[in-house]
């Protein structure tokens, strides 16, 4: 297998994985970020953010000397032959993706582009953005010094990101030159799956139209769990018969207080501002941001609705971050969730196994607390608000004693019911019987 030299620029979750991902294949791989801070960490065998798997997969790559670390993109330009981008593209006006991280990334690149290089986007990007990278590459860097571009979507997800990453199910990889798909095919050797090489557009349209899709099964499912709570039916037993259809699939099905995280609400953002502003009114997808959105509505009216008054109450809450397995608190519809029931006068006394000060920064009135038993002392309710598996497992008749009155709000449909209806629990949901 033929070992390339390639640099990672950002070092955050696509681009540490990414990077530390190609040494583990055999590559010589430069990361690179702006932020002194996390290089600093970093260069300390410290991990800047909670990943399953990535610390033990970073210090392979640091130990083999395959994996290094700098601040400079003049490096990343220098060092190596492949340069794959991986900074933000956070919603801006409007919900439009904001290229200005890319854009500086690409200025720097032009600046210091002395030789070939092939360079690949990996962040999230509206489509077209290709063109607009390509045409100020070719007006900042230097005359007649060849390069190509590619563009690369990821697709991993937080918590899972090191599997997905060894494992994905393609690989999408758009080029324009013989030059630019060969060097990518030796990237990726030793990846089983189906590499499927596109146009570049077609490359960045597919990571956005995979993950609005995904946002869609999601409030899709959570337009019916609705119907559900009107007529009486399960909505686990209704996604579940549905999803056994292989051609809908079970994944992405799950209802619950609704999607969020740093992507899903972003990039459906940033594709119904594309979508506009290419002339078409993509009414679907506007949908899906509204069901999303009065998902958390909906989810605050059923505490409020069974607790009574919210004013000097004490709700007990399990779970902060977007979902489990994870730190990470952006855009986490459980997070909104206490907000509303904070602004509304409630107690909330909460506890999670990976967010805490974070999430207090964020809502200052919130309580943190050491375990799921503390979180319940007291309460007048427990809201279980992200589905870590250790929440299943709980002793769920201490929860109830510790519980001023024994009920649970299952925020995304995993617990067990029967069991805590049998413990004497007020049983509540989304689409699902109460009990
Ligand atoms: C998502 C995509 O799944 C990845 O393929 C993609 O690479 C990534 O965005 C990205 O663009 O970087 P991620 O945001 O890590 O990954 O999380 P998901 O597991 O997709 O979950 C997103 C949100 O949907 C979470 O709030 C989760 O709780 C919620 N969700 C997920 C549901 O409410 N129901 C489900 O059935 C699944």
């Amino acid at each position: 297998m033929e070992k390339q030299t390639i640099s990672v620029i950002g070092a955050g979750h696509v681009g540490l994985v990414t990077a530390a991902g190609f040494a583990q294949l055999g590559h010589q791989v430069l990361a690179v970020d702006d932020d002194q801070q996390k290089i600093n960490l970093l260069r300390q065998d410290k991990m800047p953010f909670f990943e399953p798997e990535l610390e033990g997969l970073v210090h392979r790559g640091v130990r083999s000397g395959r994996l290094s670390f700098s601040t400079r993109i003049k490096d990343a330009v220098d060092q190596a032959e492949i340069i794959f981008i991986c900074v933000g593209t956070p919603s801006g006006n409007d919900g439009e993706a904001d290229l200005s991280f890319l854009e500086k990334v690409i200025a720097g690149i032009a600046a210091n582009l002395s030789a070939y290089r092939l360079i690949v986007e990996k962040s999230t990007v509206p489509v077209l953005t290709g063109e607009w990278v390509k045409y100020t590459l070719q007006t900042l860097g230097p005359k007649r010094v060849p390069f190509d571009l590619a563009a690369n979507p990821e697709f991993l997800r937080e918590g899972t990101a090191v599997f997905d990453f060894f494992h994905p199910d393609r690989i999408v990889i758009g080029t324009e030159t013989e030059r630019a798909r060969n060097l990518m095919a030796r990237v990726y050797q030793g990846v089983e799956t189906e590499l499927l090489f596109t146009d570049i557009k077609s490359a960045e349209l597919i990571k956005h139209t995979s993950n609005s899709f995904l946002a869609l099964k999601i409030s899709y499912i959570n337009a019916v769990s609705r119907i559900c709570e009107k007529v009486g039916a399960d909505i686990n037993l209704v996604a579940r018969g549905m999803g056994l259809d292989r051609r809908i699939g079970t994944k992405h099905l799950n209802a619950g207080i609704g999607y969020g995280g740093s992507c899903f609400p972003k990039d459906v953002a940033a594709f119904l501002h594309l979508a506009n502003r290419v002339g078409y009114d993509f009414k679907i997808l506007k949908a899906v941001e509204e069901v999303n959105r009065e998902q958390k509505l909906l989810a605050f009216s059923k505490i409020k609705n069974r607790v009574g008054t919210l004013s000097g109450r004490t709700l007990g809450v399990l779970g902060l971050t977007f979902k489990a397995d994870t730190d990470d608190i952006r855009e986490s519809p459980a997070l909104e969730i206490v907000r509303m029931l904070s602004q509304a006068g409630a107690v909330v006394q909460a506890y999670d196994p990976a967010s805490g000060t974070a999430a207090q920064r964020t809502v200052p009135a919130l309580k943190l607390v050491s375990s799921p038993y503390a979180a319940a002392k007291d309460a007048c309710a427990l809201l279980v608000l992200t589905d870590w598996p250790e929440f299943a497992g709980l002793d769920f008749k201490r929860i109830r004693d510790n519980l001023r009155s024994p009920v649970i709000f299952d925020g995304r449909n995993f617990l067990d019911r029967e069991r805590l209806v049998a413990l004497g629990f007020q049983y509540l949901a989304i689409g699902r019987p109460s009990g």
